[in-house]
């Protein structure tokens, strides 16, 4: 019997997790197993429960539970303390949850090592506020960069972040007004438009020459962020299933203690 993993959301049916899992199981030779549970609104607990009574040992968690995820593990990685959200639950021996959070460390990955990102003295913007945001802050911070600005619509909300993450490097956050004249030479979208189509009011001086656009949104077309960053002066862009997929192999590490090859499944998702 393989051993059982899952990835728990709500909606579900979309995911490529278990794409990306089936993958690297083939291409490690790991016995695992990996599939799609929705879990009602108010049913995760539940939902997870049931799933380690029939044997399962892993889960990813997606929107919107990852805060629910962080409550339900007993115990926590440094970086899932740090953004105070889990998508990554692993079964210990003695029947609990240790929670990790995978996501930030899945977008550095891609931007160093895929895309060949200098993040050492860059000058950083992430869009958004929100728990996206949260979880991409500490390894953004990680990498030493020379500025780290956080701009959000709700500009307190980008405020209690800086305050919050000051202890680890230069971040500052400024109002999308203040964002004018400021030029970055990494702009990431955090936020959610892209996800629904929406207005927002960023200024298009954002981007330095020769900057990079990333967009955690991902899609097989050219996302809403992308579009808007091309047309305003960035100069290379990408979107997050490169961090989709990274994140997927950090958390197969945890699981299975081996690190799984990711360029072939990036071909496999998007094919060229
Ligand atoms: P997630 O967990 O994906 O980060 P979230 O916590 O709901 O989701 O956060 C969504 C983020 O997208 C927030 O930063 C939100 O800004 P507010 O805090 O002002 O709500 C941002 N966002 C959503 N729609 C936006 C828009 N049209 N323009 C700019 N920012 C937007």
């Amino acid at each position: 019997m393989p051993d059982r993993y899952a990835v728990v959301g709500n909606p579900i049916a979309h995911s490529k997790s278990p794409q990306i899992h089936a993958a690297f199981a083939r291409t490690t030779g790991q016995d695992v197993s990996y599939e799609r549970l929705l879990a009602p609104l108010d049913g995760f607990v539940a939902t997870v429960e049931q799933f380690r009574r029939e044997g399962g040992r892993g889960l990813n968690v997606t929107v919107p539970f990852k805060l629910e995820a962080f409550a339900l593990a007993a115990l926590h990685s440094s970086r899932a303390q740090l953004a105070g959200a889990v998508n990554t639950l692993h079964l210990e021996a003695d029947g609990t949850w240790y929670g990790d959070n995978t996501d930030g460390a899945g977008l550095v990955r891609d931007l160093a090592h895929n895309l060949g990102i200098e993040l050492r003295d860059a000058r950083i913007l992430v869009l958004g506020a929100g728990g996206a945001t949260r979880g991409i802050l500490g390894p953004l911070l990680d990498c030493l960069p020379r500025a780290l600005a956080v701009s959000n619509r709700t500009h307190d909300k980008a405020v209690a972040l800086a305050r919050q993450f000051a202890p680890l490097g230069p971040i500052e956050a400024i109002a999308p007004a203040g964002l004018a004249g400021r030029e970055f030479d990494l702009v990431v979208n955090s936020t959610s438009v892209g996800v629904v189509s929406a207005k927002h009011d960023w200024p298009a001086s954002v981007f330095a020459p020769g900057s990079f656009a990333y967009d955690l949104v991902y899609s097989d077309e050219p996302t809403q962020f992308v579009r808007w960053a091309q047309q305003h002066g960035a100069a290379r862009t990408a979107d997050g299933l490169g961090m989709l997929i990274e994140q997927a192999a950090e958390s197969f590490h945890l699981w299975r203690g081996v690190r799984p090859e990711t360029m072939p499944v990036f071909a496999l998702l998007r094919p060229r």
